[in-house]
This record gives C-alpha cells, sequence and structure tokens, in this order.
C-alpha cells in the first residue's frame, strides 16, 4: 500500500479513535483535536496538558497475575529478527538493565489496579512460539482471520500453545510480506480479546505488523519517513532493523494496553466501550520530554548514531510513553523532569 498523506493519516487516526476499539495508530502524532471531551487540547507540553483526560476504571479485570506473552511468528522472520522482539519482551522485567530502562518504563504500567487493589503484575516473560512459516490463513489477513489463526495454534495437534485466559497473551506478528485489513492506512497493530464462538476461549491479543515493505514511513517512524515530506530524514535505528524496531513501540503499545483492559471494560477514556483510548493511545508519538504536536522529545543518541530512550538487555529500544493516571500526564523513564 503507498502511504497515505500525513494529514489524511492523522485524520483518519483521529476519527478511527473515536470509532474502533483497540487500536494501536502510531506514531503519527496526533492532530490537535477539538470537540472532544476526552482527547487532549492544544498543548506545548502535551504531558502536562490533562485536563480533558478523563480516564476512567471500568471495572473489569486487569493482568495482575504474572504474564506470560505466547508469540505466533506468522510468515517468515529471521532468527536476528525474533530475537530483538523477545529481548525487548523479556526487558520489561529485568530489572538490572542501565537507565532509562524498559523495566522503569513499566513501572508507569504497574500503576494501574483493579477493584480489589492489586496491581498489574511486575513480570512478563515469554512463553511458548508457533511458527506459521507457510501462511496457514494467505497473505492478506482480515480482524476475523486473525482469529482463526490464533485458534490454529492453540488447538494444534502438536505442542498447542497453552490456554491461558487470565494472564498469557497471544501475540500474533506478520512478517513484512502480510498484509493485514487497515495495515499501514489506518493502524498498525491492535488488540482485542478472542471470541469463544471462533477461538473457543477468551483470550486476549494483539496483532502487530512488520511494516518494512508496506509503509515504513507511515509504521516504522520515525526510523523511516514518508517520502512525501521533503527534507524529513528518518533516524538511525537502535538495531539494525527498520522494520522490527519500529515493531517495538507498537508491542509495548499493545501489552501496555493489554494488560490494563484485556478485555476492554477496564481502563480506558471516553464515554463509549466501543472506542476506548486507553493508556499507550494518549501517548502515541511522544517518546520523551516535551514530546507532542510533531515532536518526538527529547532522545538518546547512541556513539553509533541510532536513536532511542530506553535499554534492556543487551539493547536498546525505541518506545513510547503511557499515560499515567496518576500524575495525569504521559510519562517514561527517560523523562528529564521526574
Ligand atoms: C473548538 O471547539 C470550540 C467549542 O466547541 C469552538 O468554539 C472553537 O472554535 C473550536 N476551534 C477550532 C479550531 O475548531
Ligand atoms: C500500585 O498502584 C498504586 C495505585 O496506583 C500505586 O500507588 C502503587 O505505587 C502501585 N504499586 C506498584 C508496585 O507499582
Ligand atoms: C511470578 O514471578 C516471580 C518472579 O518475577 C516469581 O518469583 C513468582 O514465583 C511467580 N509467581 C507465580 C505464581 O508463578
Amino acid at each position: 500500500m503507498p502511504p497515505v498523506p500525513v494529514v489524511l493519516a492523522l485524520t483518519v487516526a483521529t476519527i478511527l479513535l473515536t470509532i474502533s476499539p483497540s487500536i494501536a495508530w502510531r506514531p503519527w502524532p496526533h492532530l490537535k483535536t477539538n470537540g472532544s471531551d476526552y482527547l487532549y487540547e492544544n498543548s506545548k507540553k502535551f504531558e502536562g496538558s490533562s485536563e480533558l483526560v478523563h480516564l476512567k476504571y471500568h471495572m473489569g479485570p486487569v493482568l495482575t497475575a504474572n504474564i506470560t506473552v505466547h508469540t505466533i511468528w506468522y510468515g517468515r522472520w529471521q532468527k536476528s529478527q525474533k530475537k530483538i522482539i523477545r529481548e525487548f519482551i523479556n526487558s520489561i522485567s529485568t530489572v538490572n538493565s542501565k537507565r532509562p530502562s524498559v523495566s522503569g518504563w513499566w513501572k508507569t504500567v504497574q500503576l494501574y489496579t483493579d477493584q480489589t487493589g492489586a496491581n498489574i503484575s511486575r513480570t512478563v516473560r515469554l512463553g511458548e512460539e508457533k511458527n506459521d512459516r507457510f501462511y496457514s490463513h494467505g497473505k492478506k489477513l482480515t480482524r476475523l482471520s486473525i482469529q482463526s489463526v490464533i485458534k490454529s495454534h492453540v488447538t494444534a495437534k502438536s505442542k498447542p500453545l497453552p490456554i491461558n485466559p487470565k494472564s498469557g497473551l497471544y501475540l500474533l506478528l506478520t512478517s513484512d510480506d502480510v498484509y493485514v485489513q487497515d495495515f499501514c492506512g489506518q493502524v498498525c497493530g491492535f488488540h482485542y480479546f478472542t471470541f469463544p464462538s471462533i477461538v473457543g476461549y477468551t483470550l486476549p491479543y494483539a496483532w502487530i505488523g512488520n511494516s518494512a515493505k508496506l509503509c515504513p514511513g507511515v509504521c516504522a517512524y520515525p526510523f523511516a519517513v514518508p517520502n512525501y515530506i521533503p527534507g524529513l530524514k528518518p533516524l538511525k535505528s537502535p538495531n539494525g532493523d527498520v522494520g522490527v524496531d519500529g515493531m517495538i513501540s507498537v508491542i509495548a503499545h499493545e501489552i501496555a494496553e493489554l494488560a490494563t483492559n484485556p478485555l476492554v471494560n477496564a481502563w480506558y477514556a471516553g464515554p463509549d466501550p466501543v472506542a476506548p483510548v486507553e493508556i499507550a493511545d494518549l501517548c502515541e508519538g511522544i517518546y520523551g520530554t516535551g514530546g507532542g504536536g510533531s515532536y518526538t522529545g527529547q532522545l538518546m543518541d547512541g556513539h553509533d548514531g541510532a536513536t532511542y530512550n530506553m535499554n534492556g538487555i543487551r539493547r536498546r529500544f525505541l518506545v513510547q510513553w503511557v499515560w499515567n493516571h496518576i500524575l495525569s500526564y504521559c510519562t517514561g523513564p527517560n523523562a528529564l523532569d521526574q
């Protein structure tokens, strides 16, 4: 798909935020939204603009038990690519990474609780994995066929993925030659839960696509930029893989939202559960202090010229911030003022 014009993309993103559940549009910063009681208003320092955000708890469950992430690698994945993603997920609860760290980023997610006051789990670990090398459901997936893919892996004859509705998350990661409904034009990933009528269980899942071939300037921004914006230069990605480095922030976005809103009845803003605005939606495009509008915020530059904002196990990552409901702004481990 050709990249969509930024202004159109932003408009579509804004509209989608109000009509479509649990999408992750990233990473273009949002248009200033007007006429909405829960999106944010004009602000030079968005993370300070809180008055209009009414993030509420809707009494549903959140993931308070140790979280296990089960992964389906759909299509062709290189070992090196899997490694980057696995190390990111493993970094979430690794305490000894250099600061600012991925585990420091997760601390904001841990601030959310359920009705009993239990916090989101500190522990997130890799679970089982399945490879779907031969594109079992083709190279074009829809929101519903994604559920069929998950079904085929939780019911596989050989080594099915464990059924773990209370603390398992299921990630479907599609390779760069797979198109998923709404990919690129509207979303880079989304999360939801499976329907018992299709899968047999209610399992929180997310899909995230590798945009390297289809739309890196849209979904792997700022490591790729749309070519219709003259003069805009891409930043160097920290792990040498533009598509996968771009996926990391979307994966982080989805895991944060799955933990706090796994069945889309827990933490979200907005009057309508069909259009929840969740803790990562509120901070898309913000990676550092001062972020907002068209500015990513202050990032870090490695000796090798790569741009990142947090450290994990042996690697650096660029990950968007998430909403802190106690401070009422977006926060991250690399914040300069905390
Ligand atoms: C934003 O909304 C307010 C009230 O709804 C209106 O008065 C104002 O003109 C709007 N601003 C823009 C830029 O549309
Ligand atoms: C648990 O959540 C409460 C309320 O947000 C917060 O004050 C507390 O620091 C959290 N605990 C952890 C370990 O994050
Ligand atoms: C949860 O993970 C922690 C390590 O982070 C471990 O000590 C604990 O035993 C785990 N609990 C369960 C129920 O597996």
